[in-house]
């Protein structure tokens, strides 16, 4: 991996996409002492211009072209937040000019398209790192460290329930709980569990009070390498009460079980029900945090977990279950894998 700043100096980035969670960035870029925003880019420069007035961002350059304006501010580093569609081509546009990106989940909508810009980053010797920013916040650092005293992770549950009215593309996707915010869960059960998934069975559907055009409902059981199981069911249209944006979960090992709710420190029990002690930790959290590590890894040359051909994982997890609810079987990783490739090198 080329290391694009080696001083202490900030590195100079350019966002791409200024829509809801642009605001976000920026606001996190501004604010983050590792990086300069130095250019805005989006399709409609207007909406840059007013995301950029409305959070306090300025001054920055606004464009409808990454490379002229990465050629006229002399940046060091991309942040893609476009939607997922665009994602492709701003990283491949964005590794073409030689620049690290730091490009918000998911990589793609397909497995076969994000084996381009993998092969994108290796070929420009960038780092491509995905921002799976539910990875970073400071209970799960805690959650960590006590999972880690138990022994591997053979059982675990994750209940998602939220009911958001976004507009926008999400109301139009064939599978938006699975595919744009399902991945956050199926991500973070890799990290917690420590393992790869082996396969998915998957169903999903749409009640008749769903407001999106999709499904907006999925339960979804995966077994991971050495057998263990993650258990997902999630809805993004109520009825129930809400879980928080995280999700319940509760973690399983032989040396007893997390329960963590989401918003706060979780709790941890020995097998006899005895409660184990949970730390308290701080880390940078979300958004910050996967800036914070992208940083790091560009200084220092390490690669994040979420570095894209390992990121590659999760969209397949989302890809396999959007394929077994479809075709009602059990989908395994290896032939999402596979016919993904063959897919790739066919286009
Ligand atoms: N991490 C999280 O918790 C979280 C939360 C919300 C959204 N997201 C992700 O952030 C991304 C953006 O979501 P959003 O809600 O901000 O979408 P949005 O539709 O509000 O904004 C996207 C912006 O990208 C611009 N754009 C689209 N294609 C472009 C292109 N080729 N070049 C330049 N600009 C382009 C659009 O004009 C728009 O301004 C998505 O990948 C979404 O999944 C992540």
């Amino acid at each position: 991996m080329t290391v694009p700043a080696q001083s202490a100096r900030p590195l100079r980035v350019i966002q791409v996409g200024a829509g809801g969670m642009g605001r976000a960035w920026l606001r996190t870029i501004v604010a983050s002492p590792d990086v300069e925003l130095v250019g805005v880019v989006d399709l409609d420069m207007d909406v840059a211009r007013t995301a950029l007035a409305e959070t306090g961002a300025g001054p920055a350059q606004v464009g409808a072209s990454l490379t002229e304006l990465a050629a006229a501010t002399s940046a060091d580093a991309v942040v893609n937040v476009t939607v997922p569609a665009a994602h492709s081509p701003v990283n491949l546009e964005a590794l073409a000019l030689g620049l690290p990106v730091l490009c918000e989940k998911p990589m793609a909508e397909s497995v076969a398209q994000c084996l381009p810009m993998i092969a994108a980053a290796e070929r420009a010797g960038q780092l491509l790192m995905i921002s799976q920013s539910r990875r970073y916040y400071s209970q799960l650092a805690s959650l960590r460290e006590v999972l880690g005293g138990l022994g591997p992770v053979e059982v675990a549950r994750c209940d998602f329930a939220r009911a958001p009215h976004f507009g926008g593309f999400r109301e139009q996707m064939a599978e938006p709980l699975i595919v744009d915010m399902a991945i956050h869960q199926f991500d973070l059960a890799r990290d917690l569990m420590g393992a790869d998934p082996v396969s998915v069975y998957c169903e999903s559907s749409n009640p008749s009070w769903s407001w999106y055009a999709g499904n907006a409902v999925a339960t979804a059981v995966f077994t991971f390498a050495g057998g263990s199981r993650f258990a997902y069911t999630g809805t993004w249209c109520g009825p129930y009460p809400e879980t928080s944006w995280n999700g319940t979960w509760q973690l399983g090992a032989s040396g007893g079980g997390v329960r963590w709710d989401g918003d706060h420190l979780p709790t941890a029990y020995a097998p006899d029900g005895a409660p184990l002690a949970v730390h308290e930790r701080k880390v940078p959290e979300e958004i910050a945090g996967s800036l914070a590590e992208f940083v790091a890894c560009l200084r220092d040359g390490t690669e994040p977990a979420t570095a894209g051909w390992r990121n590659v994982i999760s969209v397949a997890m989302v890809e396999a279950a959007v394929r077994s609810s479809a075709e009602a079987r059990v989908v395994t990783i290896a032939e999402v894998m596979d016919g993904a490739r063959e897919t790739a090198f066919a286009t």
